[in-house]
């Protein structure tokens, strides 16, 4: 049975426990020896590992682990530069007899799947533009299945059960707010931006049904979900019989809305929906990663570092 989690983990503390593998390689270190670099997890959070000193016949045994494995832990937990790690003395794969609760190892969004798509769904057929609200509508039906389990990262924001699903609704909820304040802007058109902007990552990511990714596609790692999202619209415009003003501004959503190259938009926000799409999108993203690290931070303190957060450490208020 697990007995302590991740958010507890005092430094200096040795424990015995298990932990869920959200990624691992062996490497080398500067000193030409092998270790291995893991990334573990329970609900209640996440947390670096490493064991040194790797053998070749060693790495050969450890190759055999799995994204999603389960190990049992003996470690000592460090801190540098006021970052936890767990330096691994043994390690094993959990196995039946262990009894685990494969609850306590995963991360979930804390409302309910199917009121939140019921929520998205309401959103989307209140659209009044026929067009927008047949592509919003869609999207959602077909993809009804996989939203209600989806992750919206690998790693860090939205990484956890369902989290596709609570990134799209928080940010639909704060896209309403905004149209009562900004009056210019579409409600129709942000409503069905917001749906559709990272629908395409049920297909560029693989997930268990937990909420855990395994890896990305072949398809995701060439393309990505802007460009994919962009593909499966001029499909769907098609099919719906959209008009091209429409289908394209759509499209020009889902490949800006990363706004930067390097995050993989080939265009900046051309028009004002698509700019609050971004905005809408980063806020969610960056108030999660704050939540997130908050979680393990004590009153008074500072958190970790936050690697999506420009390592910045975040101050967790007394009062
Ligand atoms: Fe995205
Ligand atoms: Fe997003």
């Amino acid at each position: 049975m697990k007995e302590r989690f991740v958010v507890n983990l005092i430094p200096d503390e040795e424990v015995t426990d298990f932990f869920l593998v959200r990624d691992l390689s062996v490497k080398v270190g500067s000193n030409g020896k092998q270790y291995l670099d893991l990334f573990l997890a329970d609900k209640s959070g996440e947390i670096r590992a490493k064991k040194w000193d790797v053998s070749d016949a060693e790495a050969e045994s450890l190759a055999r682990i799995r994204v999603g494995d389960i190990l049992k832990i003996k470690g000592t937990v460090t801190e540098w530069n006021s970052t936890r790690q767990l330096r691994v003395g043994k390690l094993r794969v959990a196995n039946e007899q262990d009894a685990l609760d494969k609850r306590d190892f995963f991360k979930a969004a804390p409302e309910d799947p199917v009121k939140m798509y019921d929520y998205m769904l309401k959103a989307a057929a209140a659209v009044t533009d026929k067009d927008l609200r047949a592509v919003a509508e869609r999207l959602l039906t077909l993809n009804k299945d996989r939203l209600m389990y989806w992750p919206a990262a690998s790693k860090n924001h939205h990484a956890e059960y369902a989290g596709l699903l609570w990134h799209m609704k928080r940010m639909l909820m704060t896209a309403e707010k905004l149209c009562e304040v900004y009056t210019g802007l579409s409600r129709d058109l942000l409503v069905t931006g917001v749906i559709m902007h990272d629908m395409e990552k049920l297909n560029e990511m693989d997930a268990d049904e937990m909420g855990v990714v395994s890896e990305y596609t072949f398809e995701g790692v060439l393309l990505g979900h802007l460009v994919q999202g962009a593909i499966e619209l001029d499909r769907l415009c098609d099919e719906l019989g959209v008009p091209d003003e429409k289908r394209i501004m759509l499209e020009h959503m889902a490949i800006s809305h990363h706004y930067e190259p390097e995050y993989g938009s080939p265009k900046k926000p051309m028009f004002p929906e698509a700019e609050a799409l971004h905005y809408l999108d980063m806020l969610d993203a960056k108030l999660f990663d704050m939540e997130d690290a908050l979680t393990m931070t004590q009153p008074g303190e500072f958190s970790e570092r936050v690697w999506t957060l420009d390592n910045r450490r975040i101050y967790k208020r007394t009062w």
